[in-house]
């Protein structure tokens, strides 16, 4: 889809498909000019239907006379007081989503009296609200393919709106390249072709290093080998550095993701029944990735590490037992009660060797650890641990800002002796009470007391399609958008 930004003028001239915003109270249209220049067909629409411009809310209006537009639709955008960038973002995405299959191949979203960035960010919610992962499908007939190729942004400085939409681009980048990792089937993104896609991020500035299993074995990363012993695909550990602070060698901050191209359960196998979902169990590290890929993209001024780890959990004659002791690259040795537990034991060691060679100024894991988090909060939140009150503060608000909420959870002390084993340093399982926790208090072992945050996605990294009007599919690139504005908003100059 081609995006454009026009001059926010001449509304009775601009075809193709129009989309203006409703708002509540009143008639409901709050389109005065539209309704006069279609000869008071918008009122007499709103007049024969029940909307009332509340938020979410669509009419479309068919060939109404006096206007170019071969229709126009009308987008509830709630309470004009409250309308913001936020609010011009889920109009655009709504936009798109009711016309997307409507034949319509412009669509102009009419954004008079707002500012550039607001129009910026009208634009943005339409092209996630356009993703689409439809490579398997071959069989598609026109009419059930998008008919929109042009969004045009109508607003009142076109220039500065464009200006300001190159960043969104970057983060939009970011976020469709999370889907189409999440949404890849595991025979097709195994750790080795999931390498292979971020090395080609290189030509963003970005530096990829990849280490495979030989790597690893001198590193003594005992606990994500274990994980990765049963598959037949080599497992890799993925460095990716961005340096874009003006100082090169200023400390960086880190982000490490869990990246199971599949998680079978290994020998303590998961039940059938969704099973297919696992191959999205590497969303922490598609998060992570994502993130990279945004702040390369819109050269971010700061210094940061991407590290993933990525293995597939299989169940084999070569795979880890139940009861297997392994050691790990901090030394300290875990008993495998439960092979499906892989994701601490990837990130015990892709942690551990993320502190031990950068020194961050703080590391923030992703992944998708635990079912019980999606019973504890539902798919809305993601959870959040923390050993860092700032850390805690900064996240919260840029979930927030962004709608990818984060909810904070405890790591209490006392919950540890869960992990204790007379056979090791430690277990990979506490019990089923507060599985979410022990899994956390499980990884904070292996930062070595760095300030640290653990994001718990299993709850939000895929969603049933459609669950709002910017994450149509089943994956939604959750993270991305939060980390960049974290990133965006205290750690950039
Ligand atoms: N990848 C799963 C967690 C998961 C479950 C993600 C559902 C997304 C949706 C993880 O590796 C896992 O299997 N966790 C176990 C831990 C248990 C064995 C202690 C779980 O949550 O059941
Ligand atoms: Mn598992
Ligand atoms: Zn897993």
């Amino acid at each position: 889809m081609k995006i454009e930004f026009i001059a926010a003028e001449g509304l009775a001239a601009i075809e193709g498909a129009l989309a203006v915003s409703a708002f509540d109270g009143g008639d409901g249209s709050g389109t005065e000019a539209l309704n006069e220049a279609t000869g008071g067909a918008v009122k007499r629409a709103v007049e024969a239907s029940r909307f009332k411009g509340k938020a979410g809310q669509t009419l479309d209006i068919l060939a109404p006379q006096g206007v170019e537009a071969a229709r126009v639709l009308l987008v509830g955008a709630g309470d004009k007081a409250m309308f913001d960038a936020s609010a011009a973002e889920t109009f655009a995405a709504t936009a798109y989503q009711s016309l997307k299959l409507s034949g319509a191949e412009t669509l102009t979203v009419f954004l008079p009296g707002e500012t550039a960035e607001t129009a910026a960010q009208a634009a943005f919610g339409a092209r996630l609200a356009a993703y689409r992962f439809d490579r398997y499908r071959t069989k598609d007939t026109a009419d059930k393919k998008p008919s929109i190729e042009r969004l045009r942004i109508a607003c009142d400085d076109p220039k500065a709106a464009k200006k300001a939409y190159a960043a969104f681009d970057a983060v939009a980048d970011g976020v469709e390249l999370a889907r189409d990792l999440v949404s890849e089937p595991a025979n097709i993104l195994h750790p080795e072709e999931f390498a292979d896609r971020v090395r080609k991020l290189e030509k963003l500035g970005l530096e990829v290093e990849i280490l495979g299993e030989k790597d690893m074995k001198k590193l003594s990363m005992g606990a994500l080998l274990g994980v990765g012993q049963g598959s037949v695909r080599d497992s890799q550990l993925a460095v990716i550095q961005w340096k874009g602070a003006k100082d090169k060698d200023e400390t960086p901050i880190a982000f490490v993701g869990k990246g199971v191209t599949f998680d079978t359960g290994g020998v303590s196998l998961k039940p059938a029944d969704g099973m297919e979902e696992m191959k999205g169990d590497m969303g922490g590290a598609a998060a992570v990735t994502g993130l990279m890929a945004a702040l390369a993209g819109r050269k971010a001024k700061v210094n940061a590490i991407g590290i993933l780890g990525l293995v597939e959990n299989m169940n084999d004659g070569a795979a880890q037992r139940p009861g297997d002791i392994v050691t790990s690259m901090s030394g300290q040795t875990i008993e495998v009660i439960n092979t499906d537990a892989e994701g601490r034991l990837v990130l015990a060691d892709a942690i551990w060797y993320c502190q031990d060679r950068f020194k961050p100024r703080f590391i923030i894991d992703l992944a998708t650890l635990t079912g019980a988090i999606i019973i504890a909060l539902g798919n809305d939140y993601a959870g959040l641990f923390t050993n860092d009150d700032d850390l805690a503060d900064r996240l919260t608000a840029a979930g927030k800002a962004e709608s990818e909420p984060l909810w904070r959870l405890p790591l209490p002390d006392s919950y540890n002796k869960k992990l204790e084993t007379a056979a090791a340093d430690m277990k990979n399982v506490g019990d089923r009470a507060g599985g979410s926790i022990s899994a956390a208090l499980f990884i904070k072992k292996f930062t070595n007391d760095v300030p640290w945050a653990h994001l718990d996605i299993a709850s939000t990294a895929w969603k049933k399609a459609g669950s709002s009007p910017t994450t149509p599919e089943w994956a939604t690139g959750y993270g991305v958008r939060l980390l960049n504005r974290f990133v965006a908003d205290n750690y950039e100059g």
